[in-house]
């Protein structure tokens, strides 16, 4: 396994590469729910390259750039087990330049839900994300399902702007009492945890209605929010969208995405259920 921390040689690194390459990119603090993304860019990939890069330009003024997780050498010994053939761990100055042309998220889809809630956030992932995918030039690229809204913003990017990567979508894996495993997780206090299932317990009720023929968006959503003021500390947003991430009346089995977004003490978590 190389790590290599300059854009400029993993482009040369890269080219030397005769076969498909498998991108998987974090922040690091790698966890279960990286390491499925990597194991399936491991099964379906040539080469396998893990970015480690806590990207400065998606934190909001105020935000927890300064204290999120920092895991490089235990995150270094996980993709070494799982097979991962290239470390990209760029530095700041390696991958930013002064002034630098930028990427805008789309108007609308990029401006709901956690773009409304954390406004430049996703400008700032897709900034990244669209460096990566070159310095990278990766074949296939595997995204979390548990970051939709990134997810579908990526998607569109790849599609609007005509880059050759195929993205794949991976499901979200969870703890054995259903918290959708997060870096952010390791801020959770005991009892703190215990009240952030609420979150997948409030989308497991939404799929028990919908499994109950209540296709009915607003009594879904009534019920979630009555069972989450009881635990979170401040609700963000329930929401209920299609798969383009419109805002839906009736739930469209097969075409829909259930949300929650809440903080419990100061974390703020996301979680969701395709439905
Ligand atoms: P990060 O939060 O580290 O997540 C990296 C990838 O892991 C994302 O695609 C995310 O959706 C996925 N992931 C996180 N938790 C997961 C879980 N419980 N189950 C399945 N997948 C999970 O997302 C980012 O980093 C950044 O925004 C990034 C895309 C790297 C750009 O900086």
């Amino acid at each position: 396994m190389q790590i290599v921390k300059d854009a400029q040689e993993l482009k040369k690194l890269r080219a030397s590469l005769n076969g498909s390459v498998g991108f998987v990119p974090t922040m690091g603090a790698l966890h279960e729910g990286h390491i499925s993304l990597i194991k399936k860019a491991r099964q379906e990939n040539d080469f396998v390259i893990v970015s480690i890069f806590v990207n400065p330009t998606q934190f909001l003024e105020g935000e927890d750039l300064d204290k999120y997780p920092r895991r490089d050498e235990a995150d270094i010994k996980i993709c070494e087990l799982a097979g991962v053939d290239i470390i990209f761990m760029p530095t700041i100055d390696s991958v930013y330049n002064e002034d630098e042309l930028l990427i805008t998220a789309p108007k609308i889809r990029g401006f709901i839900l956690e773009g409304a809630k954390r406004p430049g956030h996703f400008d700032g992932v897709l900034q990244i994300v669209m460096k990566l995918f070159n310095i990278t030039d990766a074949t296939n690229a595997y995204f979390g399902k548990k970051d939709a809204q990134q997810l579908a913003l990526i998607t569109q990017m790849v599609k609007d702007y005509f880059l050759n990567v195929n993205i794949i979508p991976c499901e979200i894996v969870r703890d054995t009492r259903g918290l959708a495993l997060s870096s952010r997780n390791t801020y959770l206090t005991k009892e703190e945890y215990e009240r952030a299932l609420s979150l997948s317990r409030s989308l497991k009720l939404a799929s028990d209605m919908v499994a109950k023929d209540e296709l009915n968006c607003s009594k879904i959503k009534e019920s979630m929010q009555d069972l989450l003021t009881k635990s979170v500390d401040k609700l963000d947003y329930v929401a209920i969208v299609d798969r383009e991430f419109r805002e839906l009346d009736k739930v469209e089995i097969g075409n829909t995405i259930i949300l929650v977004a809440a903080f419990v003490g100061k974390t703020r978590l996301i979680d969701n259920i395709w439905v």
